[in-house]
């Protein structure tokens, strides 16, 4: 058996909680392999909406087992928090395993990303403020705690040790902050991280796959954002591509399976950097208030634009995507004329990929395609969607060389087509 991956294709919030909730039945274990609460992943169904940061989006299916990977990062008053939102909710959670490997985000972190965040000023990331980039920096500067040092005896030390160096890189910045409360719940918070079952979870995973059991792997953030081929120095601090489906979960390449492609039929992106096809038009803000863009995780407006080819080709390529999901299509709705960006230009050239050198300096080109009225939310089958809908469809399946098998016209579980 192969595990499948599900990924973001553009900046993030392509709506993959809700396809993960969707394609829950058909699996037996969700995990989540990198990314911390950073991610906002929204479900909705049963009338009910609701925000997931570091839970797999299967945990509302009963039976089905949801697995937080080694990639990942975990803060324990935000799990602490999640696990709080779910139980009021009083619908059943269904099993939860996590990593030993997976590492902690420390108060410490958050303040550390609040410091470089502020000396950055004009430059500043946009990050979430969640700790996600220190973490991942005391990861790979082999510094970290991890969530099975929680039972060394020797944790607080360990604690102390990576707090004393914390707070002298804090000093070196110009940034006040008070400590104690932050680590009162801090501390407070590990007895629910605590209460569940902590794993090795690559020897589960290997163990699962011989036992034919079937296994998605639910990736958080999105391509774009990847530390390695994002937009960087605009990017977060882990893998968000299907590789790090590998690194996150002990997965090996040749074991990997089908890999989902989610892409909205326009494209968002929070915080800073570059983005070609931004609109900065009433369109832009159009598709802001229609689509609802406003971060699951931080609330701040999304920046909006058209669709862009070049990039999301480049996202198949690193992912090997072999199905397209395509989100918010119903957003498209009454926009007499969508634009679509196929190249970009740059010092009076066109080219067709995002270059090393200046991607806030290219201009996009764009096509036109015949845009449609129908409120498509109400829709049951694709075969009653307009004409229209099916031309772009049909276009983007041909330039993009790759079926799209999902078409998503709303929020709730119940809006989702398949084809
Ligand atoms: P994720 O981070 O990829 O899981 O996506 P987010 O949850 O951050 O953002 C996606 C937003 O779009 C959420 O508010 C979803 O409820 C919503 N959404 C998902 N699919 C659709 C869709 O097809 N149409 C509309 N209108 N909203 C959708
Ligand atoms: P989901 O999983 C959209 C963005 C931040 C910032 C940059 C770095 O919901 O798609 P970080 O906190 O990681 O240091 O921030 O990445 N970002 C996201 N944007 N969706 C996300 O997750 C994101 N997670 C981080 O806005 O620009
Ligand atoms: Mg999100």
């Amino acid at each position: 058996m192969k595990a499948d991956v599900l990924l973001g294709l553009q900046w993030g919030d392509e709506g993959k909680g809700k396809i993960v909730d969707v394609l829950t039945s058909k699996y037996d274990i969700i995990a989540r392999f990198q990314g911390g609460p950073n991610a906002g992943h929204t479900l909705e169904f049963d009338g009910i909406k609701h925000v997931l940061h570091t839970i797999p989006s299967g945990i509302f299916h009963p039976g089905v087992i949801n697995l937080i990977g080694n990639g990942v990062v975990i803060d324990p008053v935000i799990f602490e928090r999640e696990i709080q939102e779910i139980k009021a909710l009083g619908i059943p959670m269904s099993e939860l395993l996590i990593s030993k490997k997976a590492h902690l985000i420390l108060p410490t972190h958050k303040l550390l990303d609040a410091a470089s965040e502020k000396a950055k000023g004009k430059e500043k990331i946009g990050s979430t403020l969640k700790g996600i980039g220190p973490t991942y920096m005391d990861k790979t500067g082999r510094n970290g705690l991890r969530v099975g040092d929680i039972a060394d005896p020797n944790f607080k030390k360990k604690y102390e040790k990576l707090k004393r160096k914390h707070i002298q890189i804090l000093n070196f910045y110009d940034f006040k902050y008070e400590l104690e409360e932050l680590e009162t719940a801090w501390f407070a918070s590990l007895a629910i991280l605590k209460s569940f079952d902590h794993i090795e979870s690559e020897h589960y995973i290997h163990k699962a796959l011989k036992e034919n059991k079937k296994i998605l792997a639910e990736g958080a953030q999105g391509t774009l954002l990847d530390i390695d081929f994002g937009s960087y120095p605009f990017v977060t601090s882990s893998n968000t591509i299907t590789a790090g489906a590998c690194t996150g979960l002990g997965i090996a390449p040749n074991k990997i399976g089908e890999v989902f492609g989610i892409f909205k039929a326009y494209c968002t992106r929070v915080g800073s950097g570059p983005f070609p096809s931004e609109l900065f038009n009433e369109v832009g803000a159009h598709l802001g208030k229609v689509g609802n863009e406003f971060g699951a995780t931080t609330g701040r407006p999304r920046r909006c634009g058209w669709i862009d080819i070049p990039a999301l080709k480049y996202a198949i390529n690193i992912n090997g995507v072999t199905q397209l999901m395509m989100m918010k299509t119903d957003v498209l709705s009454g926009i007499d004329t969508v634009k679509a960006c196929t190249h970009y230009e740059l010092d009076g050239k066109q080219i067709d990929y995002l270059p090393f050198e200046d991607n806030e300096g290219l201009t996009p080109v764009c096509k036109e395609l015949k845009g449609w009225k129908m409120d498509l939310m109400q829709l049951e089958s694709l075969a009653d969607a307009p004409k229209e809908v099916h031309d772009y469809i049909a276009w983007l399946e041909d330039v993009l060389e790759t079926p799209i098998a999902i078409v998503s016209v709303g929020p709730d579980r119940k809006q989702t087509l398949f084809r």
